[in-house]
């Protein structure tokens, strides 16, 4: 890992640990830009690809054509307005009312370690394991600086980018629009993977070919959504695992954002993501900073499946706080699913005593605890337990539920409130509304102007009674709803284009005060299942419910799209009762079983009810739980086959980090008549080492599974699952 700047040549040059990221300053007039972002470069200067001379669109000597020259030009950080008229990383009116904006160099500064982001959730490092470049930006007529930041860590192909504005000019600006990162590149031929969706079937993926002029992806819903992902990459070699060029970029931030890949005229291409300009108007008083988000940025010359690792890692070293992120997580029964808002006291109780005479560790209560909420239409806000539901309070419970030897667990939804509630009929004007407009509903409810600081104490102050008032080791923490009805009493009319923003600041600023308070506390992190599963939540909670939806192969192809960027330790995976209660699947026990423990495994049924041989299966599965979650939780991922792709099986494996032991899961989704038995390649092992196919007498080298195969024999039914544990002789 290294950055350096050659002052000769007026060259910036990030080197990872396989790959270079190079940018250059044109001379004399300071324009930034981008030269090379692959493979490592050995050479130290690579000045020779700064594009200097263009040639004008109609015949003529002059090489130096304004506009063709800026139009062309790959630019770091592109302005606005200026002879450039591609998608521009920034738009801004000054207080003349103008647009026109043109970046160039001023400053640099090269560092080790790596600053926090002020307010945001960010990756972190040490002065020892990263390294930082700060490339300031001026524009003297608009009295705007950008510093473009670029960090980069120890033993990782990622480099995490970020700008911070600042106004130097006497004069209000207007943010427009502020993307976090853009990168000009010249190379074609890549198709755009993104991870689309809906409720209860997030992250699919998508491959598109990439037109001329914009393709693109968004959430303008004020979190990070469930119908898109703030991750694309471009892709040469489709879904290859081990070949092919994979440029990724990924959004550290939950809110609003725009990611897209523009074609120019010339066939270059333009990347982007940020915050979506839609709904986005940020006051930028004389003097004032603005920091925008950080992305992440990887680079693989060997497919996909680096991709997946690089940010396996990344995420699990430098971006997940949390102490449980090392730690094998509690197996918890959930009652959602087993009662609904359908409970008491007693019936908690007795699925925690059945629930202990299976092994299982937390009982979570769910939705349905507090107010009068005894269905949907009612009480978030009133974040006072309800006595008729518990009888003798929550303390009571608690004590009872730890009496029994598990430990307890609550969900909260803090950011909403239901229309009727108590709250609401004290501080209607608490919720995110437009005055004179009646605001839209969903699940019957509106969502709380956290931008104001009297709301989001008065919320604090009940999550923090609440979880002082018992034993309460973990939280659940939910978002039922997308923001619509863009208003706050609360700012000003110039600044209401920065309710989304302020909004997800808000979220974060009352996460990170829950995690000091309660650095205890194990928080899970859930958006009706999988809305918000996204990198900025990640730098507060060491997992997020992975979806609604807990059909074992359904859950297939969701944590397949989340294993894609997310470490498994991450991914909140139950098992559930049959028939499933979101598409009326019935799956084997076992499968479910196998399929959960891909995640941070739990339950998610009524242990009381279920058929007496599941409920005999349980100790079993938690017992594979305790062998293989370490591999789960810090092992390399390698993603064997694809059911979203070939709509009849699943396989993936987990490695340790030393290679000594490795868990393939298969999943044969359908069975075929007269089948035969499949081959699957298996990546990763170490090739020089024996492992052993545990309950079988085979032994065999890495490299042979890696190049003949592990056979996988046909099963009878549809919806077998398999596990298959290898260890080193
Ligand atoms: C969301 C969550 C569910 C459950 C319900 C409760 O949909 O994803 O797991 O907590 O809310 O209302």
């Amino acid at each position: 890992m290294n950055i350096t700047f050659l002052e000769k040549d007026r060259v910036f040059k990030i080197d990872t640990e396989n790959t270079s990221y190079v940018m250059g300053i044109v001379d004399g007039e300071g324009f930034l830009g981008h030269l090379y972002y692959g493979d490592k470069l050995d050479d130290t200067d690579a000045s020779y690809l700064l594009k200097t001379i263009e040639p004008q669109y109609t015949p003529s000597t002059n090489m130096r054509d304004r506009s063709s020259f800026l139009d062309r030009f790959p630019f770091e950080y592109s302005s606005n307005n200026v002879g450039d008229y591609r998608k521009s990383s920034i738009e801004i009116t000054d207080s003349n009312g103008h647009t026109g904006l043109l970046l160039c160099y001023e400053s640099h500064n090269i560092f080790n370690g790596k600053k926090a982001l002020e307010g945001l959730p960010a990756t972190f490092g040490t002065e020892k394991d990263s390294m930082t470049l700060e490339i300031t930006l001026a524009d003297k007529v608009a009295g705007i600086k950008a510093v473009l930041s670029y960090s980069i860590f120890e033993g990782l192909d990622a480099i995490v980018r970020s700008v911070k504005l600042e106004n130097v000019s006497s004069d209000t600006v207007y943010l427009d629009k502020v993307m976090s990162a853009t990168v000009d590149m010249d190379q074609d031929g890549f198709k755009l993977l993104t991870l689309h969706g809906s409720w209860a079937r997030e992250r699919m993926m998508d491959f598109r070919e990439i037109g001329y002029g914009d393709t693109s992806i968004e959430s303008f819903r004020g979190e990070s959504s469930h119908q898109f992902q703030p991750f694309m990459a471009l892709v040469q070699n489709g879904d290859s695992q081990d070949t092919g060029k994979v440029y990724s970029v990924s959004f550290v931030y939950s809110g609003n954002f725009e990611a897209g890949v523009c074609k120019s005229q010339f066939g270059s291409l333009r990347a982007y993501m940020g915050i979506g300009a839609k709904n986005f108007r940020w006051k930028l008083k004389s003097g004032e900073t603005f920091q925008a988000p950080e992305v992440v940025m990887t680079y693989s010359g060997c497919g996909l499946g680096k991709m997946t690792r690089t940010l396996h890692d990344l995420y699990r070293t430098h971006l997940i706080r949390s102490k449980y992120k090392d730690l094998e997580r509690p197996v918890l029964i959930n009652n959602w699913e087993a009662t609904y808002f359908d409970f008491d006291s007693d019936k908690l109780l007795a699925i925690a005593r059945q629930a202990k005479e299976c092994g299982i560790e937390m009982l979570v209560m769910d939705d349905g605890w507090f107010g009068e909420r005894n269905d949907d239409n009612s009480s978030l806000g009133d974040w006072f337990v309800n006595e008729n539901k518990l009888k003798g309070g929550l303390k009571k419970l608690v004590d009872g539920v730890n009496d029994i030897g598990l430990k307890f667990g609550i969900w909260m939804e803090p950011e909403m409130i239901s229309p009727k509630s108590k709250l609401f009929d004290e501080h209607p004007d608490w919720a995110i509304q437009i005055s004179g407009r009646v605001p839209c509903r969903s699940r019957n409810q509106l969502v709380l102007d956290l931008t104001r600081k009297e709301v989001r104490d008065y919320i604090y102050d009940r999550i923090k009674d609440i979880l002082n008032s018992a034993n309460i080791e973990y939280v659940k923490w939910d978002m039922n709803r997308q923001l619509s009805d863009l208003g706050s009493l609360g700012l000003d009319k110039e600044s209401q284009g920065e309710l989304s923003h302020r909004y997800m600041l808000a979220v974060y600023e009352l996460q990170e005060r829950l995690v000091t308070d309660f650095p205890n506390l194990l928080l899970e992190n859930c958006s009706g299942g999988g809305a918000r599963f996204d990198a900025g939540m990640l730098y507060y909670s060491p997992q997020i419910w992975c979806s609604d939806d807990t059909d074992a192969i359904e859950r297939l192809k969701i944590q397949e799209g989340t294993s894609l960027i997310f470490p498994l330790s991450t991914m909140g995976a139950h098992v559930s009762d049959c028939p499933n209660h979101t598409v009326g699947r019935t799956t084997p026990f076992k499968t479910r079983g196998d399929v959960a423990l891909a995640g941070t495994f739990g339950y998610e049924l009524d242990v009381t009810k279920i058929p007496e041989a599941d409920r005999k299966d349980i100790p079993r599965q938690v017992g594979l739980y305790h062998k293989y979650n370490h591999l789960v939780r810090g092992g390399d991922y390698y993603r064997i086959a694809s059911y979203q792709r070939n709509h009849e099986y699943d396989a993936y494996m987990v490695v340790s980090k030393d290679k000594k032991e490795a868990l393939i899961t298969y999943v044969q989704v359908v069975a075929s008549p007269n089948g035969m038995r499949k081959l699957l390649r298996v990546p990763g092992l170490d090739a020089d080492i024996s492992y052993r196919i545990e309950g079988s007498d085979v032994r065999v080298l890495g490299s042979t599974l890696e190049k003949a195969g592990i056979v996988i024999n046909p099963k009878g039914g549809d919806y077998q699952s398999e596990l298959i544990h290898l260890i080193a002789e």
